[in-house]
């Protein structure tokens, strides 16, 4: 049955949560290399609320209205010609790429590459919580990190959507996990696996972390500074956040990406003269990394962390809640 129009949350203008509106728009029509999926169950990532808020502007610029979501979870509907490893009726999850997006909403036709099937044992909903994040926690720590069972890592905000799957990743490596979070945290994230919680509200990371081989930061440059003191040398920092929200709010959305561009630059630079690796890194929708995460949600290594459940029509709600920066774990939007 071909399904012309559909429910989807739309972002109208740039600026506070209200301004996604649930709207009737067209379906999307699959290209030959794409999948059509009913969606069961989305996400919001704390960049959703940065597009939200107008500070991507210069680097992504959507054309609005635009539906927003990095994170899917449901059931194939449809497949295009050139579709070989997908068929109607499979369950599937993916990270939608940051030009494509589309997640808030009822279907969303993923290219068949970002595609993966969904873990077994879990839900739409917690299948839903993980791509953006695993994807990004793999980067960081597998395919750029090289992180080896011998070594210590420090994951800047353990109790949040990167950090709470990180922790487990990196257990699951075999390293030493030492991580940072409020103390109402502490045994969220040691139930997750970290050896070392540290109290960012009291104590700091520097006095636990000094000499760690690898930093994943979630936190911006400020921190960068900081954690290029603390790693060793030869150490390696992968850097989550370039601090554009915070420069685009002061130069504009266009002056703002210039100056996050040579704020990085040089730290990047001042790293490496002390002998340390900084390196940006923007997660890739890969199903085939997505098909290892699942992997190990199927073995038990890693599991979903749900802050909250909305439903659909309450995404102004749940962008408030990603905004209020305390989630432990994902937001997740009930679609079907
Ligand atoms: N480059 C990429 O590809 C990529 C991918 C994913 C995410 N990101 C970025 O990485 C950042 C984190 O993403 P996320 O999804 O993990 O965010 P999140 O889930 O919204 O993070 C919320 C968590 O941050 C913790 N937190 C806040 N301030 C902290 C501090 N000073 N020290 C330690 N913990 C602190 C909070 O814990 P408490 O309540 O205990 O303070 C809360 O649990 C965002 O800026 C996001 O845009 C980048």
């Amino acid at each position: 049955m071909v399904v012309n129009s559909m429910r989807a949350a739309q972002l109208t203008d740039y600026g506070e949560p209200e301004r996604l509106t649930l709207r009737e728009v067209a379906a999307p029509t699959p290209g030959p290399s794409d999948v059509l999926v009913a969606v069961h169950a989305a996400a919001v990532n704390p960049v959703d609320c940065k597009i939200r808020q107008g500070s991507h502007r210069a680097i992504l610029r959507p054309k609005l209205p635009v539906t927003l979501g990095m994170d899917v979870s449901g059931v194939v509907t449809a497949v295009g010609s050139a579709v070989t490893k997908f068929s109607v009726g499979d369950e599937v999850f993916a990270s939608p790429n940051h030009r494509l997006m589309g997640g808030y909403a009822e279907l969303a036709a993923i290219p068949e590459r970002e595609l993966a099937r969904k873990p077994s044992r879990i839900s739409h909903q917690e299948a839903a919580a993980l791509p953006l994040v695993a994807l990004t926690a793999w980067d960081a720590l597998v395919r750029h990190g090289k992180l080896s069972a011998d070594e210590r890592v420090l994951i800047q905000a353990g109790a949040g959507g990167v950090g709470s799957i990180a922790i487990q990743l990196a257990k699951h490596l075999g390293a030493e996990v030492l991580t940072t979070c409020s103390s109402a945290n502490t045994e969220l994230v040691k139930s997750l696996g970290a050896d070392v919680a540290i109290d960012y509200t009291s104590e700091r990371y520097e006095e636990h972390a000094r000499g760690s081989d690898l930093v994943v930061d979630t936190l911006g440059p400020e921190h960068l500074r900081r954690e290029v003191a603390t790693v060793r040398r030869g150490g390696r920092i992968m850097a989550l956040t370039t601090g554009l929200p915070e420069a685009a709010e002061r130069h504009g959305p266009w002056g703002g990406a210039i100056r996050a561009v040579v704020q990085l630059a040089s730290i990047v630079i001042r790293a490496r003269l002390r002998g340390v690796r900084v390196r940006p890194l923007a997660r890739v929708s890969d199903g085939e990394n997505l098909s290892r995460i699942a992997e190990l949600v199927d073995a038990g290594a890693i599991r979903p962390l749900i802050d909250s459940v909305f439903d659909l029509d309450d995404v102004a709600a749940a962008h408030r809640r990603v905004d209020s920066g305390r989630c432990r774990g994902k937001v997740v939007l009930q679609v079907a």
